[in-house]
């Protein structure tokens, strides 16, 4: 082996590793058999929505949307639920994770004291220890920090003459300052982090929660005489603060934030969700605003089912975040503001996540705080109730109004919009995107039909510009962990991919087989890795996460865990546990040549592993052989030289050779 390879399998091998630790951190590899051993999904999805028996499933009313008859099946046979409604599907921790809103340890610990496993906590690595530590460390500084701003607020002179009067005065009541905790920070150079550093916590971590800065070697207080809004996690948490200024002051920011730390991730944080997420829930909508103030002003207003962005656009995990809970997002900004561009700039992806998005102004220079504050509570619901514009129909009236008469701009409209529509692609939205091309083609003044063709031309584009993700240009960086967590890719794309049928086969061999004896004391895993190198999977899979999955098999199988089915299903990456899912569906299994042979001697597949192991192989090695063919077909038409021109044909010669071979390996086995 080479050097280099090596060294890519060690990369692997860590960051797999790495994977399967944050897998398990806390839980042991024990307990978690425990759990899964003993789950009934039938019991566990029964206890939440009511099930009928039909044949081998059950059937019930799908808890993820609404539906009058049931299209919700449980199989306790591969212990997963799938609705024929709205798609989802999962296993029975995905299921409590969706439907509890769990997260995946939680949904361990819930399902083990159910079924009485005592939990057994497992050593972490130094390092994790570390990390863990100085999360912890962070959090615990700033609940400090919290309590001593609210504390200084409340209970202090200067807190209540400056702090807690602008407060009042901007209309805000005791009850609402102290549910969101809101503090004061005194305006002395540094009071807040003397009291941090008699109570013995450390400079550098203080620094890191941006609460503390050292200037001129002396620690100073980072938000002098402002208010503090501390921003919360879904579990109450805090992550951080906002600071707002209160004097008027041209040279220093309005607020400031909490620097990006292991706990403060911007990108991921929706302020007021951990106060909004019961409201969210049950009104089944979420408004979104700007601003601290205004979701602090809605709520005391009772409108309680309202988070901020801060007045940046939304990014894919806020809108995952708001996901969890509705499939509504109204968002209300004022009608002048800056961010009402940028906010609508994240959207398309919100579309593709089929969530319905409204749009709702604030007239006369006001934004939701001073708007709730001017005409009182039921005023402010009836407007936003009466204001609310579909979100795609609102940015083309923008749009037409910006273009005018212009021709040229307005067809620029027109293919802006027809792209906007197609991203709305998913089976169930499908009336949906019809219903947008039949407005907007009246508000265009354009035929419908071509409106309809372009929406076509983009939904193709998109596929095919996904299909053309050779495995060429992974092949690159293939070795870099992926940026993204698993995404299970676009169905549409998936039925446009036949090749990919072939390598979804290969990988659910693997998974279903791998254990099973192969030949002389090999199982099948071991035969499957030494037919394929584990670090040229890009020339034999196109789809990387399918390449993902068989690196992620390999490590657990190379550190003595027995994978199988399960140890996928219920892996905490939700996408790659439905990716699996997917891969081990057994409706999309593509049609062998053994199985009609052998149809009649009700032979199972079970029984056939073998040919099965080996057919997926060969059949991926074949279409490796043939690409390589047309490749070297291509270089030999565009080939100048005689010497070349040899060179490629005896190139071509052997692979066709190859070919047959293998052609007649898989001849043999299958019709032996
Ligand atoms: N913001 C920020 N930094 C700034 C200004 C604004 O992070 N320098 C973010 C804050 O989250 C703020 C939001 O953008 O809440 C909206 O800004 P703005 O409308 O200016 O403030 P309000 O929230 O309306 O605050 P106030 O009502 O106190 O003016
Ligand atoms: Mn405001």
């Amino acid at each position: 082996m080479q050097n280099d390879d090596f060294q890519l399998l060690s990369h692997i091998r860590y960051f797999c590793r790495n994977k399967i630790l944050t897998l398990y951190h806390l839980i042991s590899q024990t307990t978690i058999q425990q759990i899964l051993s003993r789950i009934d999904i039938i019991e566990i999805v029964g206890s939440f929505i009511k099930l009928k028996k039909r044949g081998t499933n059950y059937l019930g009313l799908c808890p993820f949307h609404n539906e009058k008859s049931p299209s919700f099946t449980v199989s306790p046979a591969k212990e997963i639920y799938k609705c024929f409604g709205c798609g989802r599907s999962g296993n029975t921790i995905g299921f409590l994770m969706e439907h509890e809103k769990y997260s995946y340890v939680e949904a361990l610990r819930w399902l083990a004291q159910k079924y009485n496993v005592e939990i057994e906590e497992t050593e972490v690595t130094p390092e994790q220890k570390l990390q863990q530590l100085s999360a912890d460390s962070l959090y615990i500084i700033n609940s400090f920090g919290q309590k001593f701003f609210t504390d200084y607020l409340f209970n202090t002179e200067e807190g209540q003459d400056i702090g807690l009067s602008y407060l009042k005065e901007r209309g805000f009541r005791e009850e609402i300052i102290r549910k969101f905790q809101i503090g004061y920070n005194p305006e002395a150079r540094d009071t807040f982090a003397r009291a941090a550093i008699d109570a013995q916590y450390n400079l550098e971590l203080l620094q890191k929660t941006g609460l503390v800065a050292v200037r001129d070697e002396r620690p100073v207080d980072n938000y002098r005489g402002r208010i503090i809004f501390p921003v919360h996690n879904q579990s109450g948490k805090v992550l951080g603060f906002g600071a707002r200024i209160l004097k008027k002051n041209d040279r220093a920011p309005k607020y400031i934030n909490t620097p990006e730390n292991e706990i403060y991730v911007k990108s991921k944080i929706l302020y007021g969700s951990y106060f909004a997420r019961m409201a969210i829930d049950k009104a089944d909508e979420c408004l979104l605003v700007e601003g601290y103030t205004d979701v602090v002003s809605l709520h005391q207003a009772g409108i309680e089912n309202v988070v901020a962005s801060g007045g940046t656009s939304l990014t894919p995990d806020q809108l995952r975040l708001v996901k969890k809970y509705t499939n509504n997002l109204t968002i209300i900004y004022d009608g002048d503001s800056a961010g009402i561009k940028a906010a609508l700039r994240g959207l398309d992806l919100a579309l593709e996540e089929s969530l319905n998005v409204k749009l709702v102004l604030i007239p006369d220079k006001e934004d939701p705080d001073s708007y709730v504050n001017k005409v009182g509570p039921a005023a402010f619901t009836e407007f936003i109730a009466a204001n609310k514009k579909d979100f795609i129909l609102f940015q083309l009236g923008v749009m037409l109004e910006d273009a005018g008469t212009d021709t040229t701009k307005k067809s620029a409209v027109v293919n802006q919009v027809a792209e906007t529509i197609s991203k709305i692609n998913k089976a169930e939205d499908f009336t949906k995107q019809q219903d947008y091309i039949r407005q907007s083609a009246a508000l265009l003044k354009i035929e419908e039909t071509g409106l309809h063709a372009l929406v076509n031309k983009y939904i193709r584009e998109k596929i095919t510009k996904e299909e053309s993700r050779t495995a060429r240009d992974e092949a690159a960086n293939s070795f870099q962990p992926p940026a993204q967590p698993f995404e299970v890719e676009d169905e549409v794309a998936s039925l446009f991919n036949k090749d990919e049928q072939h390598e979804r086969a290969m990988v659910r061999s693997l998974i279903e087989f791998g254990l099973k004896p192969w030949e002389n004391d090999q199982r099948v895993a071991d035969h499957v890795f030494e037919e394929i190198e584990i670090n040229q999977l890009e020339e034999l899979f196109d789809n990387k996460h399918l390449i993902d999955l068989v690196k992620i098999f390999k490590t657990w199988y190379d550190e003595g865990l027995e994978p199988t089915q399960k140890n996928f299903l219920y892996h905490e990456d939700l996408a790659l546990s439905k990716l699996v899912n997917d891969v081990m569906d057994y409706t999309h299994e593509i049609s062998h040549n053994w199985k009609e042979f052998f149809e009649g001697k009700i032979l199972t597949r079970e029984d056939l592993y073998k040919e099965e192991v080996f057919s997926t192989l060969n059949y991926l090695k074949l279409r490796k052989i043939k690409r390589m063919m047309d490749e070297n077909q291509r270089d030999l038409e565009k080939a100048t030289s005689s010497e070349e021109q040899l060179v490629l044909l005896q190139t071509h010669q052997h692979l066709k050779q190859v070919e047959i071979d293998l052609t007649k390996k898989l001849g043999t086995v299958i019709f032996k």
